[in-house]
């Protein structure tokens, strides 16, 4: 097989990454998708780094011997804790793309001398990571982060657009480290699904930024420019969950408007 026809292998806690193979779907119609929900794991915004970074080198064991030309890490939390090492370890196998940097690189071209706010969860907004590489811009960007640990676990539950969302949104954006913001980055895969929500509390007044969009354009362009995008697509998506749950099962009928074969694949026997 051509590295070019080779799969794009995604994964993330849960549903959050398919925001992202949403977007990547829709702009690269010709790619194959390997998506991993680590569902067995989620949520990965309150586990330990080592917890995060062991998932990480298990789920790329698999995507490498499916032969993905591209691992893209579709979770801030994972892209924080384990990019660095998951990169070292796939080497030249395929090439290690991380949800981060993308909207990083957006922001400074976007947003230079503003007021930038970021939620995420609590491995996402501690680890700094956003800080350090908005930092690296040189840009005087002013970030304000908030760590937003319910709002994962919630819409892994399915509630988003609804009243209970609506109320654990207000409780947290009205924090005082968000005031003052210009735009929000969603700093976190499952948070795209709860913008309209977040667009409502703010009443146009801040961007809301959501990363699946601008990740797949990354996507997108990494591929063209190294001669990688695919000609035709060579078969159906593959979606494999380390636990099998409802829940993840219903939001891919939802997300792809059909129903999704799932593959159990628990990580450690
Ligand atoms: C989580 O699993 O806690 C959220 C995923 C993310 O950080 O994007």
């Amino acid at each position: 097989m051509e590295k070019k026809d080779g799969p794009i292998g995604i994964f993330d806690s849960g549903i959050g990454g398919l925001t992202v193979a949403q977007a990547i779907i829709n702009v690269l119609p010709h790619e194959r998708l390997i998506y991993f929900g680590d569902t067995a794991h989620l949520p990965y915004g309150d586990k330990s780094t080592a917890a995060i970074q062991a998932y990480a080198v298990k789920i790329c064991d698999l995507l490498i011997r499916q032969q993905c030309k591209v691992i893209l890490i579709a979770c801030n939390s994972a892209s924080a804790a384990a990019y660095e090492l998951v990169k070292e370890y796939v080497g030249s196998k395929a090439k290690v793309l991380n949800v981060i940097d993308p909207i990083v690189r957006y922001i400074g071209e976007s947003y230079p001398d503003k007021h930038v706010g970021l939620i995420g969860t609590k491995q996402t907004v501690n680890s700094n990571v956003y800080r350090k590489k908005v930092d690296e811009l040189d840009r005087n960007i002013k970030l304000q982060s908030l760590a937003t640990p319910l709002l994962a676990a919630m819409i892994e539950e399915g509630f988003f657009n609804d009243s209970i969302s609506e109320s654990v949104i207000h409780a947290y954006l009205s924090d005082p480290h968000l005031h003052d913001i210009e735009a929000l980055i969603l700093g976190c895969t499952h948070y795209p699904l709860i913008k309209k929500q977040i667009e409502q509390y703010y009443e146009g007044q801040v961007d809301v930024l959501d990363a699946s969009q601008i990740v797949a354009q990354h996507v997108k362009a990494y591929l063209e420019q190294n001669n990688l995008a695919a000609d035709k697509l060579s078969g159906d998506h593959t979606f494999y969950v380390s636990d099998f749950t409802r829940s993840f099962e219903e939001s891919t009928r939802i997300f792809f408007k059909r129903q999704v074969h799932l593959e159990h694949y628990p990580l450690w026997e």
